[in-house]
């Protein structure tokens, strides 16, 4: 898979794939996900990364996938639900668990369950990570609970989002109000 991931995509981005991954099983073990679905997931969520921009209308079009105006106005976004199913496609992942994971791990989603939070929650802070508020949300990564640390992710998202006057995607309002929402 690893071979595979690093032939795809440019060092970088397989660095910060590889990041993920190592992120994602740290939070699995905390948070008695398992580690195995949290390290592939992790390792193959910027899979469809391998699409140019222009390039993921075309490919999710092409697959049936089904979006909004969000994704048609932005459509990097799409690089996530295309990448659940470039897993199973190219890296023959057929857990749909993880597939999922993958599929939202950029804005997130209904119902996410412990993985679906730990993939999204480890692309914020991986190691490779650098941004103002990402040490805080590291400390978060390490005594913080599963919904308080994503909590805190899916708001600094959106604060960046909205600081940036783009749009906002509705499914991480969705997750952020049903977290809240459970109290
Ligand atoms: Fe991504
Ligand atoms: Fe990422």
């Amino acid at each position: 898979m690893k071979q595979r991931l690093a032939s795809k995509l440019k060092r970088s981005r397989y660095e910060h794939c590889l990041g993920v991954a190592e992120t994602a099983a740290f939070l699995a073990g905390r948070f008695g996900v398992n580690p195995e679905q949290a390290r592939i997931a992790g390792l193959l969520h910027d899979c469809a990364r391998e699409f140019s921009n222009d390039m993921m209308i075309a490919e999710a079009e092409k697959r049936g996938l089904d979006f909004g105006p969000v994704e048609r106005a932005m459509p990097l976004l799409l690089h996530a639900p295309l990448g659940g199913v470039r897993a199973a496609e190219l890296y023959d992942v057929q857990d749909p668990a993880v597939q999922q994971a993958i599929s939202r791990h950029t804005v997130g989603g209904s119902q996410m369950t412990p993985l679906d939070k730990i993939i999204y929650f480890a692309d914020m802070i991986e190691p490779g990570r650098d941004y103002p508020r990402v040490e805080s949300l590291r400390r978060l990564s390490r005594d913080a609970g599963l919904n308080e640390m994503v909590l805190a992710g899916l708001s600094q998202s959106i604060a960046f989002v909205l600081h940036k006057n783009h749009l906002i995607h509705p499914d991480t309002v969705l997750a952020r109000n049903e977290i809240l929402l459970e109290g």
